[in-house]
């Protein structure tokens, strides 16, 4: 349980003060009961993003070198296509709720020991860690910026790392109902089409995230947390099971930056509240790394010091 990440990057750096995972682990003894240790990267100015080596030059080059940095923009032919019951993936509910912690860089919820894993087709098993949000999307649909993105981290026994993304939008309350009939969108002009082709496919607003969100204020100051309400993660789960992961290899998304993540980007999107969205906006602030060069290519920043 106390198997975090933090630690195998830890023992795979040597000695670091600082280091953090996608938004989520800092120092060794963050998990202390009542203790949160707030992350020293951000998102602006000089400890944003185009600056996290110089943080930790030895440690972080990867943010600034790596070849295989994320997010990126999820445009077909730079990702495989997996059914979403290709990764065994199970994750138990949570009635007595979950630690709920602001890390400064992001808000977490902390899964360890509670039995929550995936499965590979090659037999490699992974537990999940925690899961986090950006704001906005970190990946970037086909395109599109999302309003929010899910990052659910999981480990492996040899220290490996998968992160499931979701993304996260906001219910629109004027949409049509799916199932709506062939014959009443044809009465429709094309903008109206165009909205509801778009709706169609969306649920009502995650149970499970607004259940999380409820807590958010109680945490809106970094290093605090709290515990979240009954967490019902079968919600989530049926979902990502029912849809596909766009799946490749890229990296953390926050110092330091660490190569061959598998990353699986569901096509399924989650649905919040427009207050929900605001409420977590309002905590999170800004905490989304700006798109990386396609997997491969080098590093924008190696390329941007050459020009
Ligand atoms: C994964 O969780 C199981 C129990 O659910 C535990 O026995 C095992 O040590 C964990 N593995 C890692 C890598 O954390
Ligand atoms: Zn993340």
């Amino acid at each position: 349980m106390a198997s975090s990440i933090a630690r195998l990057l830890l023992l795979a750096a040597s000695a670091t003060p600082a280091l953090s995972f996608c938004g989520a682990h800092t120092h060794l003894d963050r998990r202390q009961e009542g203790t949160v240790e707030v992350n020293e990267f951000g998102y602006t100015g000089t400890i944003g993003p185009l600056l996290w080596t110089s943080l930790d030059p030895e440690f972080n080059s990867a943010c600034s070198e790596g070849m295989r940095q994320s997010p990126i923009d999820m445009v077909a032919g730079h990702f495989n296509m997996m059914p979403g019951d290709s990764i065994g993936l199970t994750i138990p509910d949570v009635p007595e709720g979950a630690k709920f912690e602001n890390l400064g860089t992001t808000v977490e919820v902390v899964m360890a020991g509670l039995g929550g894993g995936l499965t590979m087709s090659d037999g490699t098993v992974y537990n999940l860690s925690q899961f986090h949000f950006h704001h906005p999307s970190e990946h970037i649909d086909n395109g599109v910026s999302m309003p929010m993105e899910m990052h659910m981290v999981f480990q492996s026994e040899a220290n490996e790392v998968a992160v499931i993304g979701m993304y996260i939008d906001i219910e629109d309350p004027a949409a049509a109902p799916s199932g709506v009939s062939r014959s009443y969108t044809r009465c429709l002009d094309a903008n109206t089409k165009l909205a509801t082709r778009n709706q169609l496919h969306r649920r009502a607003p995650s149970s499970l995230l607004e259940t999380v969100f409820a807590s958010v204020g109680e945490i809106a100051e970094p290093g605090s947390l709290t515990r979240t309400g009954p967490l019902v993660m079968s919600e989530v789960v049926d979902a990502l099971m029912a849809g596909n992961f766009q799946a490749y290899s890229g990296s953390l998304t926050t110092p330091p930056c660490t190569e061959e993540v598998s990353w699986f980007v569901s096509t399924q999107k989650l649905v919040i509240s427009a207050s929900t969205f605001m409420n977590a906006r309002s905590v999170l602030g800004y905490n989304s790394r700006y798109p990386q060069n396609t997997p491969g290519e080098p590093n924008l920043l190696a390329l941007a010091a050459q020009s």
